[in-house]
Formats: C-alpha cells, sequence, structure tokens
C-alpha cells in the first residue's frame, strides 16, 4: 500500500509544479499511513522531537509530511528526499522519524491540528494540502469577499455559479481564514476551526489549505474551486473593456437543479 501513496503524492507534486502553485518551497501537504502496513519500518532515527502541542488522537500514527523548504518539483522527483515519515509518540506530544530524518514543513501545526480533528470525528480523510493557487489567492485581497460573513458567503456562491462543475464537485464552499503569519499556530488554531464544515478554507492573502480523502481527493477540490476562480477573474477582463457588462453566473434556478440532480451533501460525506 505504502509504495502506491508515496507514487500519489509524487504525481500531485508534480500536478502542484506544473500549475505554477509550488513556486520555490510554497505549499507542503500530510499524508497518514497506515500504521500496520509492513512496509513501515518500526525502527526510528534520532531523540524525540517535541509538537509543542498534545495531539491525542494522532498518537502512535504515522504520516508522510512535505520537509520545510523543500520543492514540489524536486518532491515529484524525489519524494522520500524531499520528505519523510513520521511516528506520532503515545503521548501525542512529539514524533520521531522513521524514514532517514528531513525536518518538517513549517506549516506541521496547521496539518497535524487537522489530522487530529479527522481521526477524532471518525473521517475517513487522510491527506491535508496547502497550496498557493494564483486565482483563489488574487481574489483573497478583496476586502468586500473576506468581509461577507454569510453563509455561503459571497465568495463561494460567485464561484459556484461559473460552471455547474463547481457546486458539484466542491459542495462545501470555501471559507476564509482572516490572516495569520504562515507556520503560526494562531493560522492553525484558526484552520482548524473552519475545517471542521469546509473542506476547503481560503488562507487570506496566502494559499489555500485542504483536506480530502487521499492526496488527489484534496488537489481536485482545489483545482475545481481555482478553476472557477479563474473563469471569473478571465470573464471580467471583459468587464474591463466593457464596464455595463458583469459577469452573469449561472441561474439560481440552473444552481438548484445542479443541487438536486447530484443530491449534493451539505456536510463532510465520510
Ligand atoms: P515549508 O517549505 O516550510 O513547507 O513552507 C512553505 C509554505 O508554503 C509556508 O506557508
Ligand atoms: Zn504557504
Amino acid at each position: 500500500m505504502m509504495p502506491q501513496v508515496i507514487d500519489q503524492i509524487a504525481e500531485v507534486a508534480g500536478y502542484l509544479w506544473q500549475k505554477g502553485w509550488g513556486e520555490r518551497n510554497g505549499g507542503n501537504l500530510t499524508v497518514r499511513l497506515e500504521t500496520d502496513d509492513s512496509e513501515i519500518s518500526s525502527q526510528t532515527y534520532g531523540e524525540a522531537v517535541p509538537l509543542g502541542m498534545t495531539l491525542p488522537h494522532i498518537a502512535n500514527r504515522c504520516f508522510y509530511v512535505k520537509g520545510t523548504q523543500k520543492r514540489m518539483r524536486d518532491m515529484a522527483r524525489d519524494p522520500m528526499a524531499n520528505g519523510c515519515i513520521i511516528r506520532i509518540s503515545e503521548t501525542g506530544n512529539s514524533f520521531r522519524y522513521v524514514t532517514s530524518p528531513v525536518t518538517p514543513t513549517s506549516e506541521l501545526s496547521s496539518h497535524l491540528m487537522a489530522q487530529n480533528y479527522l481521526i477524532e470525528s471518525g473521517s475517513r480523510y487522510t491527506a491535508t494540502l496547502h497550496t498557493h493557487p494564483i486565482e483563489l489567492v488574487a481574489l483573497s485581497h478583496h476586502r468586500d469577499l473576506l468581509d461577507d460573513t454569510s453563509r455561503p458567503n459571497r465568495l463561494t456562491r460567485t464561484l459556484w455559479s461559473m460552471i455547474p462543475e463547481t457546486l458539484a464537485f466542491a459542495p462545501l464552499g470555501i471559507d476564509i481564514v482572516p490572516y495569520e503569519v504562515p507556520g503560526s499556530v494562531e493560522l492553525a488554531e484558526a484552520t482548524l476551526k473552519k475545517i471542521r464544515d469546509y473542506d476547503v478554507v481560503l488562507w487570506e492573502k496566502h494559499g489555500v489549505f485542504a483536506v480530502g480523502q487521499d492526496i488527489m481527493d484534496a488537489f481536485d477540490q482545489v483545482d475545481v474551486l481555482n478553476k472557477a476562480a479563474r473563469i471569473y477573474l478571465d470573464a471580467l477582463t471583459y468587464t474591463a473593456v466593457h464596464p455595463e457588462s458583469q459577469p452573469e453566473g449561472m441561474t439560481a434556478k440552473a444552481m438548484e437543479d445542479v443541487q438536486r440532480i447530484f443530491q449534493l451533501p451539505k456536510q463532510r460525506p465520510c
């Protein structure tokens, strides 16, 4: 099982680079691995590394984690040189390296706090992804979108209305996490609050954080939402030339039809 998971991580890392969402070391990810997988050695390297927090639900669990300052384009070629596998201690407050040590991503708090929540809530999701998708980040600079607290929020409604597939494949929409310093526990805590209800959240003026059944699923959800953001921004280039013509968006009736025909969930399905 494990080689397949690692191959999928490498594949997604390649897509992130090709999309232009992974400049330099931009973005990171974690994937929970089956602890009883015979491919995962029981041997560990070096001393226990403190997490700085206690996450009881991930105790004894193993994760693939991207290394800090490592590049997605290098991870696509060699995932084990640009990330590693860690095992969380039985108290959930430290980890040890299971494969050759590579210092984990600076966003480890966000990833592991989300993983802790997913296990606690009985979810089958195993993957967390942070990346810098261009069009979604561009929209996160607009105060009217950031400040809209209706549910679904204005950003979600705009994205859903671009093409039917956005609503069909990202039915939970997207919520916004107000700006916090990258890598901070404050950012991780704010993300955790939103990830209970959304599969994808937008980190203001920074990137997105997504959860998925596997890393491809997390990538797909970001891809679907970012595609809609791109269509919206492309449509606005027409408005720039013809200010009287605003992008129309799908009608409320067309959106209701998608909701009915696809029988879309209002909560994370598993
Ligand atoms: P890392 O290189 O530490 O993973 O950081 C990249 C990033 O995108 C921080 O938000
Ligand atoms: Zn980032």
